[in-house]
């Protein structure tokens, strides 16, 4: 019903010369896998690996688009831009961008808005900081990120839509929610999802991925939950072989 879908979040790691090593690995080791498999790549190399994921089972993804159509953004890229590279997913609202860059719902909200207007799909990342999480308003948190993003969007873009929810205090830190956690925090998404729209829409159509600390050791606990749909990795990315073992959690 809602199908498996792993995507590696390269971050700023890689050059073209790393991006063709790491995908001259990647490419044979996942061939065969069941989930949806997404490379979500930096600007840069997205060229190089486009190239040679062609005809391949894993997509195209990059870590995020500005709202405007174009014009005076020094350093921005559009979605016609990443469109005419054949990009198909669009990681936004990542905690890093919003810690490090100034990103709130609302400019979440336009950059979903103008990324599906050109066919692009979000990956809207979610999750609290261990602040708020010690603080108790998980859920609070949460549902206005989510609230937020999903302003205005039209039930019939759900599918081309996934939201990751990526706890801030588990990015990088080796410390990952423990499956039923992250289950029960991706129920509380749900659920808001179901409230915003519809029982059946969020059921059946909306996919939630865990984020943070996801590696070989973890992923299939992980990906046995229920409410777990699929996985944004990091670090686990940067490794073809760590990548291909949570991309095969199930193998
Ligand atoms: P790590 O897998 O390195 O914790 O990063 C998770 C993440 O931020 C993916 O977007």
């Amino acid at each position: 019903m809602r199908r498996p879908i792993i995507a590696g979040n390269w971050k700023m790691n890689n050059t073209i010369a790393a991006t063709k090593a790491l995908l001259t690995d990647l490419i044979p080791l996942v061939k065969d896998a069941e989930a949806e498999v997404v490379v979500c790549v930096p600007y840069t190399d997205i060229a190089t690996a486009g190239e040679m994921i062609k005809g391949t089972n894993i997509k195209l993804g990059a870590e995020n688009v500005h709202w405007a159509e174009k014009g005076a953004f020094t350093g921005e890229i559009s979605a016609d831009m990443l469109k005419e590279l054949d990009v198909e997913y669009v990681i936004i609202g990542h905690s890093e961008r919003r810690q490090y860059f100034g990103e709130t719902d609302e400019t979440v909200n336009m950059r979903v808005k103008a990324a599906l207007a050109k066919g692009l799909k979000p990956i809207i990342c979610v999750g609290e900081t261990l602040e708020e999480r010690e603080g108790g308003i998980v859920e609070k948190v949460l549902v206005r990120q989510v609230e937020g993003a999903f302003k205005d969007i039209d039930k019939s873009e759900l599918e081309n839509i996934v939201i990751a929810y990526e706890p801030v205090w588990a990015i990088g830190t080796g410390k990952t929610a423990t499956a039923q956690d992250a289950n029960d925090t991706i129920a509380i998404i749900r659920n808001t999802m179901a409230k915003l729209y519809c029982e059946k829409c969020a059921e059946e159509k909306v996919r939630i991925q865990y984020g943070g600390s996801m590696n070989p050791k973890n992923a299939s606990e992980l990906m046995a939950m229920e409410q777990i749909d699929g996985g944004l990795i990091g670090g686990a990315s940067l490794k073809a072989v760590d990548f291909s073992q949570v991309v095969k959690y199930n193998k």
